[in-house]
């Protein structure tokens, strides 16, 4: 009022009194107006809020639900791979010979159910004194229930490399200042793509490949996947060539490539890379000054006659090699413990080495598993009774579902080590085509209810290529799969 008083002073002074009330009246309003539109909003800071902004906060129901970011958008949009459509399919219907016959059987997940008896009996046998009683009775008790080094425990990273050693056969061995523990090898990946590469920057990748690449690499680093094809007349063996093609072809879409990542031995051909071939890739990664993420997670679970060489082996003894040369690896594969998520990086290169360790705050393995892993990996004479072990039982297997398959007529690629077969049934396509493909992975789930994963999940570029894990199967299961794909044939 204040200032509304003296205004219409000066407004009547020149005469007209309705003027005179109109024009400050208006003036009064404005500024009611502005005060209003441009009033502060609440901060953290306001101690209080008072009783006005309440009635406003509560009353304001019209700006739809709370934003979250585009990043948890996109992630949580419903994923359309078959990959996993097919795995919640499963969940929902399982099959169990007994308890439910006709649910989904499972060759579309990695995991190892062939030698659960060798672990099952170890941790009957073991775990109670190794929670509980320390050697010489000495409980560790505090050191399981305080902090202890996120990268992992000095202990465990002895261990780890001791068993990475053995596994790899490596010449020089594995050194544990050179490793850093993670909550699984998909930890491992991506810490490594987030290290090793801006976002919108690419690894280059053989395809096909490890369907879960794309969720580990894409989703948190922003990281691009170039993909680097590779054909059945190879027996889908990467050459330096398609690496070539697939380099330039990045660049001239202007992404920056900063690295190569691989499956060795592969996810999901089951095939092993040759020494040759990783010396060239080395070469070629000098040549154009990028880095290699070697995933090794299946090197112990090689049932053929090939050897297999760690990229560790490779790695020359300069420097400038040694700097570029990544390691992934863990005991979910080739020790059946995918539970315990534990997974590895082993690096050289010490900005690498040191960021992956602050990294891994976020994804650190707990205590108790370290030392019930601690107690396994020392005990020598299971750890190589298991390792033989396994490996006679994944060869079998793997024989047994070759051998049955083809039986029936359908072949399946040459394959050496890891979980899967890589089944051809080209010749069961309706169309030699993706949509074709989709089609008989879509009957396969739900007339024959097996579920596998289709090349196209693992971006293989020719239509009728399938993956399916022989390692959670059991003897008899395999006629019934076998009778089921007949409901296919037949259609
Ligand atoms: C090639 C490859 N890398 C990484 C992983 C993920 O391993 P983890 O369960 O230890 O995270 C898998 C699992 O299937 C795999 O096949």
């Amino acid at each position: 009022m204040r200032l509304i008083v003296p205004l219409q002073g000066v407004v009547q002074g020149r005469g007209g009194l309705i003027l005179g009330s109109f024009i400050p009246c208006t003036l009064f309003y404005l500024l009611q107006l502005y005060l209003k539109r441009n009033r502060r909003p609440p901060t953290h800071l306001d101690p209080t809020p008072s009783t006005t902004d309440l009635t406003r906060t509560s009353s304001r129901s019209s700006l739809g639900p709370v934003q979250v970011s585009l990043r948890a958008e996109s992630i949580a949009n419903p994923n359309p791979s078959a990959y996993y459509v097919g795995w919640s399919k499963y969940l929902e219907d399982p099959y169990d010979r007994l308890a439910n016959p006709d649910g989904i059987i499972q060759l579309g997940l990695s995991e190892n159910r062939l030698s659960f008896d060798l672990i099952e009996k170890w941790m009957v046998d073991n775990l109670e004194s190794v929670m509980v009683g320390g050697v010489g009775g000495i409980s560790r008790i505090d050191e399981m229930l305080l902090y202890q080094p996120s990268d992992g425990m000095l202990e465990m990273k002895k261990a780890m490399a001791n068993f990475m050693s053995l596994v790899m056969r490596t010449t020089t061995p594995f050194n544990p200042s050179h490793l850093v523990l993670t909550s699984g090898a998909t930890a491992a990946i991506e810490m490594l793509s987030f290290c090793l590469a801006d976002q919108g920057n690419g690894l280059l990748v053989p395809t096909p490949y490890y369907p879960g690449f794309d969720r580990d690499v894409i989703w948190r680093a922003g990281v691009e996947l170039i993909h680097v094809h590779c054909c059945s007349s190879d027996n889908f063996s990467p050459s330096i060539d398609a690496f070539e093609q697939a380099y330039r072809n990045a660049r001239r879409h202007g992404i920056k490539v900063r690295g190569v990542l691989i499956s060795n031995p592969s996810n999901p051909v089951g095939n092993i890379l040759s020494k040759e071939f990783l010396y060239s890739l080395l070469d070629f990664a000098k040549n154009k000054n990028i880095h290699i993420i070697s995933d090794e997670i299946y090197a112990g679970s090689v049932y053929g006659d090939e050897e297999f060489v760690s990229m560790a082996e490779i790695v020359g003894s300069t420097d400038t090699d040694k700097q570029r040369v990544h390691i992934v690896y863990g005991i979910s594969k080739d020790l059946s413990l995918p539970g315990f998520r534990i997974g590895v990086v082993h690096s050289f290169n010490e900005t690498v080495l040191t960021a992956t360790k602050r990294l891994a705050r976020f994804t650190t393995v707990s205590s108790p598993t370290q030392r019930i892993m601690i107690s396994m990996l020392s005990d020598s004479s299971f750890i190589e009774e298991y390792m033989m072990t396994n490996k006679d039982r994944l060869k079998k297997m793997h024989q047994l579902l070759v051998s049955s398959l083809r039986l029936s007529g359908i072949k399946c690629n040459e394959s050496t080590a890891g979980f899967y077969c890589w089944v051809d049934i080209r010749h069961l396509l309706g169309s030699s085509s993706e949509k074709g493909e989709l089609e008989l992975w879509h009957n396969l789930l739900n007339v024959a209810k097996i579920n596998t994963t289709p090349g196209t999940s693992c971006h293989c570029v020719e239509p009728g290529w399938f993956r399916c894990c022989f390692a959670n199967l059991d003897e008899g299961d395999i006629p019934v799969i076998l009778d089921r794909i007949l409901r296919v044939v037949n259609l």
